[in-house]
């Protein structure tokens, strides 16, 4: 009997074909109940940077619960990680440690409302940036509050909005990773960049996702746009829980205890989860791990590019480094695949085809493919697989 409210632990309901007794991972791979390998290619929602019980988080994690793993004192390590992350996150001239993703965006938002004296807040269409009521659109559950959305990539629609001086903060992923993997186009950060500059308008790069997948200092120091405030989590703890929160000293130290924006949760900067990080970002320092990413990711998504083109299936596929998308149905997609005539059944028809042949994709379209230099050693059987998958959806569909 399976006494989980609706069966599952989320919002996503399980492919026809999935395993549903996960008990381990390795590197590439989870392993099921029976002891059936499958390669993962959603990889902890990004989060495994390093693939599946990394040896060198595994020594960490090992080591320093001995010592203890839980403290209601100030920490050295919560003290050590922030200073590491100020030399290396353009924004991070203060730090503060939250759990979820979900909380670091709602500290910021608090911060940047409680700063700016405004209450509106503008967002992305198709963007996800947790549970919480304040971001949450048209989930079916009545909130007090909702945010604005407008599109990605379009610096013309942020004007005409901002220009009214009435929004705390403008929230965005710089690069989208819950509606189909979506980069900025050429220019775009740099132009809100300037209209939050000359609106008083907070600019808040929600880099959950794609901060420690893309760059040691985040998307920021990649495309060298610097937000005032900006959120972490998933890569940045190697997939233990750990958020955080960073940005200009003098909205940060509207925190508590200085300032009035209340700020706690329990387990608020875990000694454990950050002495992950510390091991993650030493692991991550040297840029080895991102220059596979980039070659990995490119040769990927020509492979997939190649497959469909030779085989006529109208699909796009686009991302960035390690992070990737599908999309069939779509031509070229700039705003996220929301907003296109995405064929979500065509998706779900090739995930399950991979399944059968052991090979796990994310479960939706809009969710993004995760690479990690794990998958070096099987990237010929994934294409194998793909191959013949998307030569079994063409005879059945196209
Ligand atoms: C961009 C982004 N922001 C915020 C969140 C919320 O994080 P959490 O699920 O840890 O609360 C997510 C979760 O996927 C996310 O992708």
């Amino acid at each position: 009997m399976n006494y989980l409210a609706g069966g599952v632990n989320s919002p996503i309901p399980i492919p026809l074909g999935y395993p549903k007794d996960i008990i381990s991972g390795k590197g590439p791979y989870v392993i099921d109940k029976s002891g059936k390998k499958y390669i993962d290619l959603w990889m902890g929602y990004g989060a495994l940077i390093f693939g599946h019980a990394d040896e060198d988080i595994v020594k960490t994690i090992s080591e320093t619960i001995k010592k203890g793993w839980f403290f209601s004192y100030q920490t050295d390590i919560e003290k050590e990680v922030a200073q590491i992350l100020h030399e290396i996150i353009p924004s991070a001239e203060r730090v503060r440690f939250a759990t979820t993703g979900s909380d670091a965006v709602a500290y910021a938002l608090r911060l940047a409302r409680t700063h700016t004296g405004r209450k509106k807040i503008l967002g992305i269409k198709g963007g996800y940036h947790g549970v919480h009521e304040n971001m949450m659109p048209g989930s079916g559950t009545i909130f007090s509050f909702n945010p604005d959305l407008i599109h990605f990539n379009d610096p013309v629609v942020v004007e005409e909005k901002l220009k009214s001086k009435e929004y705390a903060c403008f929230i965005l992923e710089p690069i989208l990773a819950n509606c189909g993997c979506t980069p900025p186009k050429n220019g775009y950060l740099e132009r809100i960049r300037e209209i939050c500059n000359e609106t008083g308008t907070i600019l808040i790069f929600d880099e959950i996702v794609n901060g420690f997948r893309i760059d040691i200092g985040g998307s920021q120091k990649f495309y060298n746009i610097t937000p005032d405030l900006s959120t972490f989590s998933k890569a940045i703890a190697g997939g233990l829980p750990l958020s955080v929160v960073c940005g200009k000293k003098e909205i940060m130290e509207n925190f508590v205890p200085q300032g009035k924006v209340f700020f706690a949760n329990t387990f608020n900067g875990s000694p454990l989860s950050l002495s992950v990080t510390k091991t993650v970002i030493k692991k991550l320092r040297d840029g080895t791990v991102y220059k596979k990413n980039i070659k990995m990711g490119d040769d990927f998504r020509k492979f997939l590019k190649d497959q469909i083109k030779s085989l006529d299936i109208p699909a796009s596929v686009q991302g960035i480094s390690s992070m990737s998308t599908i999309a069939f149905g779509c031509k070229k997609f700039e705003k996220g695949i929301l907003l296109e005539n995405y064929d979500s059944k065509a998706y779900n028809l090739f995930i399950q085809k991979m399944a059968t042949k052991n090979i796990l994709f994310p479960p939706m379209p809009t969710e993004t493919i995760f690479l990690s230099p794990v998958h070096e050693e099987v990237f010929e059987e994934i294409k194998i697989a793909i191959r013949e998958s998307l030569k079994e959806l063409k005879e059945e569909i196209y």
